[in-house]
């Protein structure tokens, strides 16, 4: 089997069903390990480079306290205009100096392919934190931890994912993840914003089967798990096209009543207004918690790169 150390976290597409219940399996252990203080040291003396040059709140927080609660250090810019970026310094070069500073680079870039870029720069492990509307791979697998956590499996199971699936970054490193483990997709979006046709492929050649819809209303009841996810405007070239869609899906509390007992409801974060502030008390509603468990996957994904757990 394959080792992660020293491996690169760059598309969802380079890991195999038994990779990933390798990280579900050290995310829920670190998970343990971390309420009886047991991580605590794993990662000492170690440095994480953490560079988002899109903005981000949990993936970049979260990473930051995955490493300090290993006993590591971050580094981080706040503004990347304070970096020598703004004097015309190259990607490759960035990399290969924070690559001498550092043990494992984060990055986040407005550009598909940055992070395989990155990585090809790097002499240290790089992780990718979301390269345009291409891939997230860390958020897929708290995406599946989540799922675990509340479906005990992630095999069989029907999901719908609803919004704009077109630029969705997470959904498409979700639903190749989903389609390894024989789930269903029910993929919910305005005919602008459809799945692309290279991940529909992908996931039909895995045998996976999945379904096109352009109402909520089709799927809410016969699903164990609705994954919505916000229109993404900052990547629509035309905003006039934006505001035609920006409200297409919008998720209330009284949407849910005839939902599955084990459904719940998902979303990346940050919702717009996709999800109504009165669904977050519903049991189904697990965004928060999904957030949250950000921290012991990413905390795993860090041990396994550094080669601290196997
Ligand atoms: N889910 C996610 O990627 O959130 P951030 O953009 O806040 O990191």
């Amino acid at each position: 089997m394959k080792s992660f150390k020293k491996r690169h976290i760059i598309s969802i597409h380079d890991f195999t069903k038994e990779d990933i219940i390798r990280i579900l399996e050290a995310s829920f252990r670190i998970e343990k390990q971390g309420k009886v203080g047991g991580a605590r040291n794993l990662l000492r003396g170690k440095v994480l480079a953490n560079l988002f040059f899109e903005p981000s709140t949990r993936t970049m927080f979260s990473f930051a306290t995955a490493m300090e609660k290993l006993g590591g250090s971050v580094l981080s810019f706040a503004d990347m205009t304070a970096t020598s970026i703004k004097k015309g310094e190259s990607l490759k070069d960035t990399i290969k100096i924070l690559s001498g500073y550092s043990d494992v680079i984060v990055i986040r870039h407005p550009e598909e392919g940055a992070a395989r870029y990155a990585s090809e720069c790097s002499s240290v492990p790089v992780l990718n934190a979301g390269d345009g509307a291409n891939q997230h791979p860390t958020q897929t697998f708290l995406d599946l931890f989540t799922i675990k956590k509340t479906q005990r499996h992630i095999t069989d199971l029907r999901v719908a994912m609803v919004g704009d699936l077109k630029y969705g970054r997470t959904v498409h490193s979700l639903a190749y993840a989903l389609s390894l483990f024989n789930c269903s997709l029910h993929l919910v979006s305005p005919p602008e914003l459809r799945m692309p046709e290279e991940i529909k492929k992908m996931v039909a050649d895995n045998g996976c089967t999945f379904f096109e819809h352009e109402k909520i209303e089709d799927v809410l009841d016969k699903v164990d798990v609705l994954y919505s996810c916000r229109i993404q405007k900052e990547r629509f070239f035309d905003q006039i096209e934006y505001e035609k869609v920006k409200n297409a899906f919008i998720i209330t509390k009284n949407m849910l009543k005839n939902v599955k007992p084990n459904f719940v409801l998902m979303h990346p974060l940050p919702r717009i207004n996709e999800i109504s502030t009165d669904v977050d008390k519903s049991p189904h509603a697990v965004y928060f918690d999904q957030a949250k468990n950000g921290v012991p996957v990413r905390q795993a994904l860090l041990a396994l790169t550094l080669g601290a757990i196997k």
